[in-house]
């Protein structure tokens, strides 16, 4: 099969064409390949032959480039350069993405044959790119797209769409300020990338084409329609772009006339799927509590730090949510352990992720978890795994493809009455909920791994302790199941929850199972 590279596969856009090429996709980022560095470019890319080369690296800090010049020369104009030489010298077809900002929005309107007038160093740059590739390459597709959003990019240098800035601002002010007298169009990068795709798979005409969603906007339209998709009554404030200090200069309209390619949906259309699934998904680890049932090994240690085979405990649910690429992970400790979980998993970047730390008190209840954990979570949705339970499925595509609601999951037990307790009528539906039932109503019992849309930190918020005072989980999920919003799933494969003896003697065959199949 052939292989597309896509170098900036960290950003927003190249994770986005990543997911549309599948396995054809090999991605590079920064770490991976100096595009600066034009022999060892050529080198790479000499030997993995791909069928086409996608480039999405590019320096797009606006103001920053008023500074930094030669930094947004080198990968905007420099590294295409060498891109362009190699691609040629192989006879590998080119795609490279540049911006409405080569143009200076004095005509309002631009096709794909108007003439480019930057009015910025960043804008320079980016044109001084298409002059490169234009000049080297004779098999390459100039793709123009403007004001780009979408699910963030893995890179740490990946901006924040505006969509993100808008709703990190109406969260904590009354007001927001966006500007109205600057006109663009906009663009979802996963519309963007289909249509990207399209011109490789297709082999389309070799040219410069722009690629964005329908219609345009002003700053100020664009948060309108943010705030008003998603109910929020933040006051939005019209302000001239002059308001804000910015270094750099901006067109006050550059639209991009597409009159090559059919026209993508509108840009209403695209936010509205982006505000309803585009969320991306963030991960908890519960790991406090108390392990009465396993002293005295938890006397002098946690029990999700105990040995389970080769590995500490925790090792293993974390490994179920970094399989499933989650990259920002909470784990959230009991104060007299947290020095431990430290010393043991560090910041994250050596299982290529990030982690945060939080403390509980208490073990106040597994719903607790989305009090403690809301900020993190942000406008994300979040799967929460416990930190004593150890699953033999793979939950990637499970945790990749969830859109909204809540999805938790079954497993038949001979002893359901340990756990929350999910009962099925005759079509297998989830109808009813119990936590740790006093008799029997189902041999299903709730494993600790549970998906949810982002409502459930406001709902986590109204739930108060129970009996045996603790915030419970099963009253998030009788919310979700009242409003006809719960999915469960039956659990494939072995599941173990740890906390006690026998569990913790059958996590260790499971955990051996799961080693010597090379996990
Ligand atoms: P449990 O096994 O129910 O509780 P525990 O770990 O305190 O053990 P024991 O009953 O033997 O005293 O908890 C399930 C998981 O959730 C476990 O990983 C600990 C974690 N947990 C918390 O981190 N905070 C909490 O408030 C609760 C209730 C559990």
């Amino acid at each position: 099969m052939d292989k597309i590279l896509i170098l900036g596969a960290k950003g927003m856009l190249g994770g986005e064409l990543l997911k549309v090429f599948g396995r054809r996709a090999i991605g590079w980022d920064r770490e991976d390949c100096d595009l600066l560095n034009a022999p060892e470019l050529q080198e790479r890319i000499e030997s993995l032959k791909p069928e086409a080369v996608i480039n999405c690296a590019a320096f797009n800090d606006v103001d920053g480039a008023e500074d930094r010049p030669e930094a947004a020369y080198a990968l905007n104009a420099e590294a295409v350069k060498n891109l362009a030489d190699i691609c040629k010298g192989l006879n590998i077809p080119l795609m490279h993405f540049s911006t409405n900002y080569v143009f200076s929005g004095k005509r309002g309107e631009y096709a794909e044959d108007a003439v480019p007038d930057p009015v910025s160093v960043y804008g320079q740059s980016k044109r001084q790119g298409e002059i490169e590739l234009q000049k080297q390459a004779d098999k390459f597709w100039l793709v123009r797209t403007a004001a780009l959003f979408g699910p963030k990019g893995q890179s740490e240098l990946s901006k924040k769409s505006f969509v993100e800035l808008m709703l990190d601002l109406a969260a904590k002010n009354p007001e927001v300020k966006a500007v109205a007298d600057e006109i663009n169009s906009l663009t979802y990068a996963p519309d963007l990338a289909r249509a990207a795709a399209e011109l490789v798979n297709d082999k389309k005409p070799f040219g410069v084409y722009h690629i964005t969603n329908s219609g345009f906007a002003s700053w100020y339209d664009f948060a309108k329609e943010i705030f008003a998709q998603k109910g929020l009554n933040a006051k939005l404030i019209k302000v001239p772009g002059g308001e804000f200090k910015r270094k750099a200069s901006r067109p006050a309209k550059s639209v991009l006339l597409n009159t090559k390619l059919p026209s993508l949906r509108s840009w209403r259309e695209a936010l509205r799927e982006f505000l309803i699934f585009g969320n991306q998904m963030k991960g908890i680890i519960l790991s406090g509590g108390s392990g009465t049932r396993l002293s005295p090994l938890t006397k002098v240690t946690s029990k999700q730090l105990l040995p389970v085979y080769n590995k500490p405990m925790i090792f293993y649910p974390l490994q179920t949510l970094l399989k499933a690429g989650i990259k920002e992970i909470l784990i959230i400790v009991a104060p007299e352990r947290a020095g431990d979980y430290l010393r043991l998993l560090g910041s994250g970047k050596e299982f290529g992720a990030k982690f945060t730390y939080e403390i509980q008190d208490k073990p106040e209840g597994l719903a607790q978890a989305f009090v403690i954990g809301a900020d993190f979570i942000g406008s994300d949705n979040v799967c929460m795994i416990l930190g004593d339970n150890i699953f033999e499925e793979d939950f990637s595509d499970t945790i990749r493809n969830f859109k909204s609601g809540a999805l938790i999951f079954a497993a038949k037990v001979p002893d359901p009455e340990r756990s929350g307790v999910v009962v099925f009528d005759e079509n297998n539906k989830a109808v009813k909920i119990v936590e740790k039932p006093k008799e029997w109503i189902s041999d299903y019992a709730i494993p600790g791994l549970y998906i949810y849309d982002n409502r459930v930190c406001e709902v986590a918020r109204q739930v108060r302790p129970s009996a045996r005072g603790e915030l419970e989980i099963t009253d998030l999920h009788n919310w979700y199941l009242e409003k006809g919003e719960l999915s469960v799933e039956k659990v494939k494969g072995e599941w173990v929850d740890a906390g006690t003896f026998e569990s913790l003697f059958k996590a260790g065959e499971l955990a051996r199972k799961k080693a010597l199949q090379g996990e």
